[in-house]
């Protein structure tokens, strides 16, 4: 018996040496130690072996169990941790190479110039305006002096939903919304999206305006000057120049075109602004009375300055963009350039 005991650990020390996986010693440890294994099997046939020589015979087979136990169990660890060197080895990385970039995305320059304008003008006072896109007629148009069917309208064709509903065509809307429901004094700037039924290089169906309003006593006309003059050196350089031209607007009295010298030839004439040394910038005038007593202010006591300005012209101007569809477009070469 004990040199069958002793054939066996030879056989299993021989087939731990052979083993070069761990599913190989694993095997060897069913084969062996396993419910089913040769030393197991002996132990079963215990009843055959004569009384005397049993506790002989259970010794030797439990040293050999721990002889090869231990030997499957160094095996298996050795084996374990050459598979992980050889792992290491396989996915070690070159750090010498470049690594992958992450693209870090940006603002969209009509955001950048929106953010700038709205900021110039929070630093000098004023609050933000809000008011729907999707519009009652009346904040959009009537109670600021441009009733139904009037030939004023058609200075902004109109996407209507209904004959009351539509998509406001400029952010003057706030205007009426924020005097109806705040006492003077009042100083709002007001960015948001219009809509018109335009599309070609300068006119697109959805862009974006922002509207500033004033309602105090004794503001006039200079003080619009002097504040659009504020801002334009702010936005641009401090030597720009602003001029006033006559216009017409429903809801100002008197209305006026605001431009700047142009901020490429500073005044000398060039191709942005078509040789003239000016690039018109936006609409502006003193609030028509009317329009304050719809809004239920007293046209005696205050007085209103009112501007508005497209923020993609502004945006053309700024960069120097000589197509608004670029702006659109998202077309992600141009829009990196804003970095
Ligand atoms: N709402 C005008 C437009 O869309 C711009 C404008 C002109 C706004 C004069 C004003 C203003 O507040 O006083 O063309």
């Amino acid at each position: 018996m004990k040199e069958k005991i002793a054939k066996i650990i030879e056989q299993a020390k021989l087939a731990i040496e052979q083993s070069d996986t761990l599913a190989l010693i694993n095997n060897v440890k069913v084969k062996f130690l396993g419910k089913n294994g040769e030393l197991t099997q002996l132990l079963r046939g215990m009843k055959d072996v004569p009384q005397e020589e049993r506790p002989m015979v259970g010794k030797y087979v439990n040293e050999a169990r721990d002889v090869i136990t231990q030997l499957t169990e160094e095996k298996t660890k050795q084996l374990a941790q050459a598979e992980i060197d050889e792992k290491m080895m396989k996915e070690s990385v070159d750090i010498t190479l470049d690594g992958k970039k992450t693209e870090r995305g940006s603002l969209h320059p009509c955001t950048l110039v929106a953010n700038e304008i709205v900021e110039i003008f929070t630093s000098l006072g004023f609050t933000l305006g809000q008011g729907p896109e999707i519009e009652l007629d009346k904040f959009c148009f009537q109670m600021l002096n441009i009733p139904p069917d009037h030939p004023a309208r058609d200075m902004q064709d109109t996407f209507y939903i209904t004959d009351d509903i539509l998509l406001r065509t400029h952010t003057s809307s706030v205007q009426a919304r924020t005097m109806l429901n705040t006492k003077p004094p009042i100083r709002i700037i007001c960015p948001g999206k219009v809509y018109r039924p335009d599309d070609d290089a300068t006119h697109s169906p959805m862009f974006q305006q922002i509207e500033g309003l004033v309602v105090d006593e004794k503001v006039t006309l200079c003080d619009l000057k002097g504040l659009l003059e504020t801002f334009a050196k702010r936005l641009f350089d401090s030597n720009t120049k602003v001029r006033f031209r006559p216009s017409f607007f429903p809801f100002t009295e008197p209305s006026v075109e605001v431009d700047l010298t142009c901020s490429v030839c500073h005044g000398k004439g060039c191709r942005i602004c078509k040789g003239t040394g000016w690039i018109e910038i936006l609409g502006a005038g003193v609030v028509n009375p009317k329009v304050l007593e719809n809004c239920s202010i007293d046209s005696k006591k205050y007085k209103g300055l009112a501007f508005g300005m497209g923020v993609e012209r502004v945006a053309m101007i700024k960069y120097g963009i000589p197509d608004m569809r670029i702006l659109f477009e998202n077309d992600v070469r141009f829009l990196k350039d804003f970095k």
